[in-house]
């Protein structure tokens, strides 16, 4: 059996909180902050700790990590608990509730690359895991730790993904999930991932940051476990994509990476990676974390343009990708934090940005869901602004899988997506991308003519 080797410390004034001693929101008692898992014996906050200081090797690690992907184990074959050393959360890891999340592709971009004047673009894709998104990756962490603790239910409030995850691991898990969603604002593939995996699945008359506040009160007021962002337990999960992303670069690091921001604990948990691992010796440097909003759904970009990301105002969030329309992010210090920490920027992008990077995407037969392109449409505001340079390497960190929200696709390529006066300067580009199905009599001489057109075209 290993030891669980962690602590809980306040990311506002510090307070060390043992495990066993967490409030049920996961917020700090004395200042009500958000709380980040940390490791005595090798603690990346630089905090001298005493005691026997026990880093793992660096060599050692890496070999292991690799051997393990020869394994037939569960545990072994999950690309988060592959890399079980840099999480010792759990006493007994090998009963970690595992779908074989993560170990996730990162592809070359090439043609997008091209059209930026570039040549290292790439897309980690996070959507390629067991329910479609990067939450898996945090779920299994974090669904592992209730369990491990004795609850019988888990709870989220979700703007989809979270629920279909949160669902999935508690039906595995053979525990009860209770889902809170807004009404109307999720699509249809997400709520029905939360129906068909089995979750007690509300839709409240109120938008994610309403979902957020009822559940705070059931949380209080139930015996259920919170399986949102603010539970510190998932960042550990979600962190270890920075490990796969490193080991792809032979532990050497890109010079930037893209994360979209909703919630925005993803950005923070990757930079914890990201960070730890050049703590450990495992890499020698930290890429910059940029973080990209919708216009719509912008309170983080507004933080840092107008307050250095010392405030926050909570903002009517709105916007077609609706994974990330949150006015009020809860892990919104977390994120200003690793922006500033690495180097990093913070931009915002347009609905029409969003769906011409969401199609150049799926022209590289990668495809995505709409909060995911973000990242792309962020990362040409970056180029044109001079703030990414063309021979630096870029990873974009695609969060979830295209047909998550299959709707808006055929929106875009039927042209009902968008308004006449949000496509204004953009017109050319997104007629070039779109795609119209053509019905046809059901003879080859049709086909044929069709193709025919084709080719000279
Ligand atoms: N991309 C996708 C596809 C998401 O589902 C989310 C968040 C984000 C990006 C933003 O990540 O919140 O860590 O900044 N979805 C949550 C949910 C809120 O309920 O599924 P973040």
């Amino acid at each position: 059996m290993q030891e669980a080797s962690h602590q809980l410390r306040c990311v506002g004034c510090s307070a060390v909180i043992p495990p066993d001693a967490v409030e049920k929101d996961f917020r700090c008692v004395d200042c009500g902050e958000l709380l980040e898992v940390e490791y005595p014996s090798w603690s990346a906050a630089g905090v001298p700790i005493p005691g026997p200081r026990r880093t793992p090797n660096p060599g050692a690690l890496r070999w292991l990590w690799q051997e393990r992907l020869q394994s037939r184990l569960p545990i072994d074959q999950s690309g988060v608990w592959r890399f079980r050393e840099l999480l010792p959360i759990l006493l007994e890891p090998e009963k970690a509730v595992t779908l074989r999340e993560g170990n996730t592709p990162l592809y070359r971009f090439l043609q997008c690359a091209e059209e930026l004047g570039m040549e290292q673009l790439y897309a980690k894709h996070q959507g390629m895991n067991p329910t479609g998104s990067f939450k898996d990756t945090g779920m299994t962490a974090a669904l592992s730790q209730a369990r491990e603790r004795g609850f019988q239910w888990v709870a989220c409030a979700s703007t989809g993904n979270t629920s279909a995850a949160m669902a999935a691991y508690a039906s595995r898990a053979r525990m009860n999930s209770l889902v809170l969603l807004p009404e109307g604002k999720i699509s249809w593939s997400k709520l029905s991932q939360a129906l068909d995996y089995g979750a007690v699945t509300c839709q409240l008359n109120t938008d994610f940051d309403g979902c957020v506040r009822v559940l705070a009160e059931v949380v209080r007021r139930a015996p259920v476990y919170l399986l949102n962002s603010v539970n510190p337990y998932r960042l550990e999960g979600q962190k270890t994509p920075a490990l796969e992303i490193a080991e792809e670069f032979d532990w050497q690091v890109p010079d930037h990476l893209i994360v979209p921001g909703g919630n925005l604990a993803n950005s923070s948990a990757l930079g914890k990676g990201f960070l730890e691992m050049k703590h450990l010796g495992l890499s020698s440097k930290v890429p910059k974390i940029s973080v990209v909003q919708a216009e719509g759904a912008n309170p983080l970009y507004l933080s840092l343009l107008q307050h250095n990301g010392r405030e926050i105002q909570p903002v009517q969030a709105n916007t077609r990708a609706t994974a990330i329309r949150i006015g009020n992010p809860a892990s919104w210090r977390k994120a200003a934090r690793i922006i500033q920490q690495t180097g990093g920027y913070c931009e915002q992008v347009s609905e029409a940005e969003i769906a011409l990077a969401k199609a150049e995407i799926g022209q590289e037969g990668i495809g995505c869901e709409p909060a995911s392109a973000v990242t792309l449409a962020g990362l040409k505001k970056f180029v044109h602004q001079g703030k990414i340079h063309r021979d630096e390497s870029v990873v974009l960190l695609l969060t979830g899988h295209t047909l998550k929200d299959s709707a808006f696709t055929i929106d875009f390529h039927q042209g009902t997506l968008l308004r006449d006066e949000e496509t204004v300067g953009l017109e050319r580009q997104i007629s070039a991308k779109r795609r119209s199905t053509l019905s046809l009599e059901a003879s080859s001489d049709a086909v044929l003519r069709i193709l025919e057109a084709a080719i000279q075209a």
